[in-house]
């Protein structure tokens, strides 16, 4: 089995995709797996999930039932998202883009999930990629269902105008400080 790529590994080889040299820590895997109503059959989607920081975090937390889709670009943090998951039933691996979110799920027939939470850098996106992204979670959440999107920037907020309401929680503890958007569907 290959040694496990660290962040600053990828982010070295790859700044604007990957965009952070450490995962997300503790205290904002904490926040984020407690913003999620789980149920025995929750169907999660995580967008940019890196070194699984948050997605061991979600897996703690998720029912046996449920369901957990990742969706990861880099080539090398998917082989070792592969390596660490793919023991869990619960979790499908995808080396795509997030923008493909829909035709992805499209080919496991399924039209539509409880809750996303995305990890990928927006400020990096272009105006029309990023409107792409967040317009098809929308399409993809039940009604009720969370988009949960953690940034360093403020980018993201022009982004989520059309959901229903948008809670943000700040972490100061975060190395550096972030905003958690939590946009109800
Ligand atoms: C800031 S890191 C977050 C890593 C991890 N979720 C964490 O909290 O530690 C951003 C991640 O998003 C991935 N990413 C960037 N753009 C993406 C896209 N369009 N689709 C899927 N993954 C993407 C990067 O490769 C990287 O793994």
């Amino acid at each position: 089995m290959g040694r496990k790529i660290s962040l600053f590994e990828a982010f070295l080889k790859d700044k604007s995709g990957v965009a952070s040299i450490v995962p997300s820590s503790k205290s904002t895997v904490k926040i984020i797996c407690g913003m999620i109503p789980y149920r025995e059959e929750n169907t999660i989607i995580e967008y940019g999930p890196g070194t699984g920081a948050i997605t061991k975090g979600l897996l703690k937390k998720m029912g046996n039932d449920s369901q957990l889709i990742l969706i990861e670009q880099n080539n090398e943090l998917y082989n070792s998202l592969t390596k660490q998951f793919t023991s869990d039933s619960r979790v499908s691996i995808f080396h795509d883009l997030a923008q493909n979110v829909k035709n992805i799920l499209q080919r496991k027939s399924i039209y539509e999930v409880d809750t996303i939470v995305s990890g990928i850098p927006f400020s990096y996106l272009d105006d029309i990629t990023a409107q792409l992204i967040v317009d098809q979670s929308k399409n993809l959440l039940k009604i009720g269902g969370q988009l949960i999107v953690y940034q360093f920037k403020d980018d993201i907020e022009r982004y989520l105008r059309n959901f229903r309401e948008v809670r943000v929680k700040e972490n100061p503890f975060n190395i550096p400080p972030l905003k958690i958007y939590n946009a109800i569907n």
